[in-house]
């Protein structure tokens, strides 16, 4: 058996604003601990080895944070809590069940747009 890839990657934000930045950020002196919670409760359940955490930089929902994405499946949960990501564990990940209630309302989370749509709004040629 070769090395095998991960089942679920989990983009946690965690792009902090500096103060005065004048739009919310998914981190503050309150939160900052989740990314943390989060590892720590996968390497508990022994999930390392088939889910990948990653911090990553402003997913562009910072009105609805703390936000995370998982993959596969394009995921968006928002306004998480540890207690959320415990959760969001046992039931999106182990169950295999996302947690509908925890996810982003469908409004600021259409279908995606083709590249070639992209590139049309943009104004380039395909
Ligand atoms: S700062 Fe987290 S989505 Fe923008």
């Amino acid at each position: 058996m070769g090395f095998p890839q991960p089942a679920f990657y989990m983009f946690k934000c965690e792009f902090q604003a500096p103060p005065g930045f004048p739009k919310p950020s998914c981190v503050n002196a309150q939160n900052q601990d989740i990314f943390n919670h989060l590892s720590g409760k996968l390497m508990e359940k022994g999930l390392m080895a088939t889910v990948l955490p990653i911090r990553t930089s402003c997913l562009n929902r910072c009105q609805l944070g703390p936000v995370m994405l998982i993959e596969p499946g394009h995921f968006m949960y928002v306004g998480l809590t540890k207690e959320k990501i415990d959760e969001i564990i046992e039931k999106h990940i182990i169950a295999g069940t996302p947690i509908e209630e925890y996810l982003i309302d469908k409004e600021f989370w259409d279908e995606p747009m083709s590249a070639k749509d992209a590139m049309r709004m943009a104004g380039v040629q395909a």
